[in-house]
């Protein structure tokens, strides 16, 4: 029977339940190189861990459930991070993000919603422009409200890069299980 996992993503799982004392303490690194594979944990990856490599489906939601840093839904094409540290957030960058998510919100509930998702990171090093904030690795300065709907908005009517698109049907698929 074919895995779940590509043969590169099976050998790091073997690598990692061989190298600790127990194999629960291997479930960190494991679902970290899931997530860098595939860009978010699905259900079928946690069952197939089980399948394939005896762990405890209810060990692994234990994990993913106690810690945001793991992606339980499929990522949106962009991902909007506004630093939400000192320089930035005596600049307003609160203002920023709430005004993203808003915008993010209001679009989803209109019907038409856009690839993005809007977090608050820390610092990104260039706090004399601040607000600074991130579309996936593209760097922007002086972020404003009205900058970050703009932001928003160009990359909406961009074409989606291919690992987006990927991850657009991923999502698509996901909406329509039950
Ligand atoms: S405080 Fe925002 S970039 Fe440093």
């Amino acid at each position: 029977m074919a895995s779940f996992f590509s043969p590169a993503l099976n050998e790091k799982i073997k690598g990692f339940l061989g190298r600790y004392e127990t194999r629960r303490s291997s479930i960190l690194p494991i679902l970290h190189a899931i997530q860098d594979e595939n860009d978010w944990i699905s259900k079928e990856a946690v069952q197939a861990l089980e399948a394939e490599h005896g762990l405890s489906v209810v060990d692994v939601n234990e994990v993913l459930s106690f810690y945001t840093m793991y992606r339980k839904t499929p990522p949106k094409a962009y991902r909007l991070e506004v630093c939400g540290s000192i320089s930035c957030w005596l600049n307003g960058a609160d203002k920023t993000i709430s005004t993203a998510k808003d915008y993010i919100a209001a679009a989803e509930k209109s019907g038409k919603p856009v690839p993005f998702e809007c977090h608050k990171v820390e610092c990104l090093g260039v706090c004399g422009y601040a607000p600074v904030a991130l579309v996936n690795k593209d760097r922007y300065l002086n972020v404003t409200p009205d900058a970050a709907v703009k932001l928003i908005e160009d990359y909406s009517n961009k074409d989606l890069p291919a690992a987006a698109k990927k991850c657009a049907a991923d999502l698509a698929a996901a909406a329509q299980k039950p």
